[in-house]
């Protein structure tokens, strides 16, 4: 028996040595560019189911894109996390990314408009329109479009923050992928000229110039209004939640924009294989009520609902334009960003 033990005792420090020599330890390297506090607990849950341990590394997605560009293939980050497909679709271009979230469970999950073989979508919104239900009239807002953002109607009306924002630049790519370039140069001119204000502030501030009545209609996402519903960031902003209303676009064709908070497989990726776990983690209901309950976020998988806020004062029965490949949003970036240049959108 003693001998038995002694063996076991000798056969598992080998392993030990053998797991560090040639570094099979389990775990994935996650650069974080989300919410990262509530992020923080679940994947602490994945490290307890699967032992595989999460070295989170937070920051802004500037820096962490720069970061992993300079590491290039010796970088140590698995999987890029962020907001915005425009963002992942970006650093696929920079040649950052590599394929590989192709697995089964992954497919079945995400619709195929929301992901590519390097990134997908793990929690969704809608880029959508606010209104002041005092100033605006049902009958002006009847079949309304991110196209009728550019109508002469709203002059002096609108608010939407700087067209360096990645937000905008993935609507106003998902525009030129439906419209055309040229087309969408001279949208951009007529948003230009329906401006209330020089663009300012970021989504929740285009809410509050609406509740503020410095304008009539806001561009901003979902999720903010909830946000600001919560209490969250504060009476203030809570208040001026309440005084708005959401508005879906396109509800008559293609439907409302959508966009992601996408995992990226980064190139070189040294736990390639526990990335694809992880990301396959992030996307059971569990996870996804984290990520409704937390951020407001839309669920990425059916069967999960979005929080009570959501539900409640945006809705759940609107059309999702299912048709736009997301990963247009970054390969349309470049253009995006000279038509919006072009036309003065500060
Ligand atoms: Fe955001």
């Amino acid at each position: 028996m003693r001998r038995l033990m002694k063996k076991i005792t000798t056969l598992a420090l080998i392993m030990s040595l053998f797991a560090s020599a040639f570094a099979i330890a389990s775990e994935v390297n996650i650069f974080n560019a989300r919410h990262y506090k509530a992020d923080g607990e679940l994947y602490a849950k994945f490290t307890n189911k699967t032992g595989i341990k999460v070295n989170l590394i937070n920051g802004k997605s500037g820096a962490l894109e720069k970061r992993i560009l300079e590491e290039g293939a010796d970088s140590s980050a698995d999987l890029y996390i962020t907001a915005d497909a425009g963002r992942c679709g970006a650093m696929d271009a920079k040649g950052a990314l590599q394929g590989g979230l192709t697995s089964a469970a992954i497919k079945s999950a995400v619709p195929s408009s929301f992901r590519t073989s390097k990134w997908v979508g793990i929690a969704k919104r809608a880029r959508i329109i606010y209104y002041s239900p005092e100033r605006v009239t049902g009958a002006e807002l009847s079949g309304m479009t991110y196209e009728g953002l550019a109508d002469p109607k709203w002059k002096g009306r609108l608010v939407i923050r700087k067209s360096s924002n990645i937000y905008n630049k993935s609507l106003v790519a998902s525009l030129i992928k439906n419209n055309g370039k040229a087309a969408t140069a001279a949208w951009a001119e007529g948003v230009v000229a329906n401006m209330a204000r020089t663009p300012t502030g970021n989504d929740r501030a285009q809410i509050m110039a609406v509740a503020a009545g410095e304008a009539d209609i806001a561009v901003a996402n979902t999720y903010y209004l909830a946000l600001m519903l919560s209490g969250k960031k504060g009476p203030e902003q809570q208040a001026a939640a309440k005084k708005v209303k959401a508005f879906f676009p396109n509800q008559n064709d293609r439907g409302t924009h959508m966009n992601v908070s996408c995992a990226a497989l980064v190139k070189g990726a040294p736990n390639k294989a526990n990335a694809v776990k992880l990301v396959e983690f992030l996307l059971t209901p569990e996870s996804q009520e984290h990520f409704t309950n937390n951020t407001f976020e839309f669920p990425m998988i059916d069967g999960v609902s979005p929080s009570p806020l959501v539900v409640n004062n945006l809705g759940l029965d609107f059309k999702q334009d299912m048709k736009t490949k997301l990963a247009s949003y970054g390969k349309n970036q470049a253009a995006a960003v000279e038509v919006m240049t072009a036309a003065g959108w500060k």
